[in-house]
């Protein structure tokens, strides 16, 4: 595998497999690798010839200083892994390669709606932040397709959506979530979780799943189904955010009749912060 550091080698290279032409997909991560990233890598290398993974641990993403600060860098044992299942390609950029003239003043892509829902309202400028750096990543990489992970389904709807304001050329693939043998959707934050925690978080999934039941009954309203799984797990010792049955494809509030939806959860559990979501089809 190659490792490639600079824009500029990685367009020459990108260029070169076009003269061929051959197919690019993409895989962004902030690296500290487990095997859902594996799989979404498995997945490009599926669809596409050639496929580049950055690792970038992205400074405008974070509103808090100290999650930047703490958040794990493991890049030897990345390589490893990449290297392992045969990825061609991996973008290391430093921050001064990213960001050359700071990240003050530095052109933001704001995608509208989505600090004032789900994990935007506790994270403000973070979307902005993943936006402005995966299309800043799209151009440098120009890639035919581009693959990312369900399990942060608020980010794989705005990029679809940005793809498509921004008239982009490039195929969005959202990739299934990839689970622990306990149900728990496999997160680079899942470390950060004493044994008796990540145990205990299999109740997040299973709570997705009772919802989702009852969405499937029709017995209750969508707001009862969603302050008895919020309350469930407030009583188990969970510090929930929020737990929103939301429309899949424009992820606004859901209401009696709509039927393509997708649960979604973010709560803490003892210092760590975990999201999941499912998909609920009534129709
Ligand atoms: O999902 C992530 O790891 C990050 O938000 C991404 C897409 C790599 C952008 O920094």
């Amino acid at each position: 595998m190659q490792r490639i550091e600079t824009t500029s080698s990685l367009r020459a290279q990108v260029k070169a497999w076009r003269k061929n032409n051959k197919t690019v997909a993409f895989v962004p991560t902030m690296g500290s690798l487990h095997k859902g990233h594996l799989s979404l890598v498995n997945k490009a290398k599926e669809l596409a010839d050639h496929v580049v993974v950055s690792i970038f641990v992205n400074p405008l993403q974070f509103d808090d200083k100290a999650d930047l600060t703490a958040y794990p860098r493991t890049i030897d044992s990345d390589i490893q892994k990449l290297t392992s299942i045969d990825c061609d390609t991996v973008f290391t950029p430093s921050v001064n390669v990213m960001y050359p003239h700071g990240m003050v003043t530095h052109t933001n892509v704001t995608v509208p709606n989505m600090d004032d829902k789900l994990c935007g309202l506790k994270r403000p400028g973070h979307f902005d932040g993943v936006g402005t750096v995966v299309i800043k990543f799209f151009n440098i990489v120009q890639p035919d397709l581009a693959v990312f992970g369900e399990k942060d389904y608020q980010q794989l709807f705005l990029i679809k959506k940005m793809v498509t304001d921004l008239n982009l050329a490039i195929d969005i693939v959202g990739s299934p979530t990839f689970r622990e043998r306990n149900g728990l959707a496999m997160s680079s934050r899942n470390q950060h979780l004493s044994d008796d925690e990540y145990d205990r978080a299999a109740e997040i999934y299973q709570t997705l799943q009772t919802s989702k039941l009852q969405l499937e009954e029709g017995k209750l309203s969508f707001s009862e189904i969603e302050k008895l799984a919020l309350t469930h797990l407030q009583k188990l010792n969970f510090d929930p955010d929020y737990i929103d049955i939301r429309r899949a494809d424009d992820l606004e509030r859901a209401h009696a009749g709509d039927k393509n939806l997708r649960i979604l959860v973010a709560t803490g559990i003892g210092k760590t912060r975990l999201i999941d979501n499912i998909a609920c089809n009534l129709a």
